[in-house]
């Protein structure tokens, strides 16, 4: 067990080095500590050392420019990056299987690798990879049976609330960090090393840190749902969610973060621990009704959008469509569960011709379909088409001339998926604009356009 004295310099591995792992990393070499970066990909290891991120993240790059060969190392070799550590963070992909259950096979993998590498050590596994709850437990027999000469090792469970495009700002200045064992030391240890940042420290045992995380995805999945269910009630009745929202959140218990009103929620985390959450409670034996409401809401936002676009069109069938932001939200090139590809697909499906276009997620997107036709900007996407739908609110979207917008195009149809433009601002430059749960300015003139 690492001597636990306040202040000082720790020695921390991190396995993986995707989005949690990086920022992990960077992170804790920012705090003064001497951290080595694993990952089994030695491509994406070589490129790191070379400077090149494999994804978008803001803040990143300088970090781990800054710190890199002299507190912060990379590695494809486990001996390595296990032998001197206090503290290995796990922070592995979960994927979903088809099932919608957590796919484990990293996980597990990667605490093997890690347990034949502790060679007579005793570090504190601390698990951030976002897996249904238990596991952490599972993790602690695996590791015991597994570890070289150690003895039984002590895991810690200690989940990441980060958020792409702004996860550098949230593990500096974190809401609050949740850390769970039924070892007292080794929570304590593993909460030292987040005392710098001076935030509400949580200690708990394991499960319950794992179903904070759970829970607290869940329940950014289910605002967001509701706000998406109240919007689809608000069209009905000629009320606008915007300012809805806006009064709800007035109202400190409700808060305002959360409900924005759209196409609903995408991502590599809220759709698949709302998935997972639901699975586990289902193989517990509950019904969780509400959760999976949560989901269906979130799949028919797509829906509700691909269908207002028919009847405003009269088909799509042959229709050319712009599709603006294929990234899941704005301020990353990240297209996991992106509700733009959502959207394309059920073009497809009408047999719509699709021209697509991101400021970062173009790359990405080009490997999921590669027959659709990409352009370099906004205006070129829109040029000839029937309509374009807003699918991620990126700020450049939102700043487009409408008037240079409307005229390249062939019919003046919006749809916006994120309530990221000003109908009356639209609605002036020619536009047929339907928001999500606004006031429908349009449907009287979509009469014309449908003739
Ligand atoms: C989410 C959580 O917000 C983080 O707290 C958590 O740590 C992370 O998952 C994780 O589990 O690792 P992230 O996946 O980066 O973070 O994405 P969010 O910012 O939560 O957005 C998720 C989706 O919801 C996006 O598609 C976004 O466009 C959508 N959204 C968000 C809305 O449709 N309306 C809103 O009001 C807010």
């Amino acid at each position: 067990m690492p001597e636990r004295q306040s202040g000082q310099v720790r020695r921390i591995s991190v396995v993986g080095a995707g989005h949690v792992g990086l920022v992990t990393a960077a992170c804790f070499a920012e705090l003064g500590h001497e951290v080595v970066c694993l990952d089994i990909d030695e491509e994406r290891i070589n490129q790191i050392r070379s400077g090149v991120l494999p994804f978008h993240e803001p803040g990143l790059p300088e970090l781990v420019q800054k710190h890199i060969g002299k507190t912060l190392w990379f590695t494809t070799d486990h001996d390595t990056a296990i032998r001197n550590a206090e503290f290995v963070f796990l922070a592995v992909a979960t994927p979903t299987t088809a099932l919608g259950t957590a796919d484990l096979r990293f996980v597990r993998s990667a605490a093997r690798a890690v347990a034949r590498a502790t060679n007579g050590r005793r570090p504190i596994l601390v698990s951030k990879s976002t897996a249904p709850v238990g596991i952490t437990e599972t993790l602690e027999s695996i590791l015991s049976a597994e570890a070289n000469g150690s003895g039984p090792l002590t895991v810690v469970a200690n989940p990441e609330f980060l958020q792409e495009g702004t996860a550098v700002r949230d593990f500096m200045e974190p809401d609050r960090v949740v850390i769970g064992s039924a070892d007292i030391e080794a929570r304590a240890a593993v909460g030292e090393l987040y005392e710098p940042l001076k935030r509400p420290v949580l200690y708990t045992d394991i499960k319950t840190a794992e179903m904070v995380k759970y829970a607290s995805n869940a329940f950014l999945a289910t605002k967001i749902s509701f706000i998406n269910e109240i919007a689809e009630i608000c069209e009905k009745v000629g009320a606008d969610v915007r300012d809805v929202a806006r009064g709800m959140g007035l109202d400190p218990r409700i808060g305002s973060a959360f409900l924005q009103a759209g196409i609903g929620f995408g991502g590599s985390c809220l759709p698949k621990d709302v998935r997972a959450l639901s699975h586990l409670a289902a193989i517990y034996g509950s019904h969780p009704q509400l959760l999976n409401t949560v989901l269906e809401i979130n799949a028919e936002q797509r829906r509700r959008l691909i269908t207002r676009l028919r009847h405003v069109l009269g088909t799509l069938r042959g229709a050319k469509i712009a599709v603006f932001g294929l990234a899941f939200k704005p301020g990353t090139d990240d297209t996991r569960d992106s509700p733009a590809f959502d959207v394309i697909r059920l073009l497809e499906y009408e047999e719509a011709t699709i021209r697509a276009y991101d400021p970062f997620a173009m790359e990405e997107t080009k490997r999921f379909f590669p027959d659709i036709e990409y352009a370099s900007d906004a205006y070129e996407a829109a040029a000839g088409c029937d309509a374009v739908i807003l699918a991620t609110e990126w700020q450049e979207f939102k700043d487009l001339d409408m008037r240079h917008l409307r005229s390249v195009m062939r019919r003046p149809v919006l749809i916006d998926g994120r309530n990221a433009w000003d109908g009356d601002e639209a609605t002036n430059a020619g536009f047929l604009y339907f928001g999500m749960g606004v006031p429908d300015m349009a449907s009287a003139q979509a009469e014309e356009i449908t003739a």
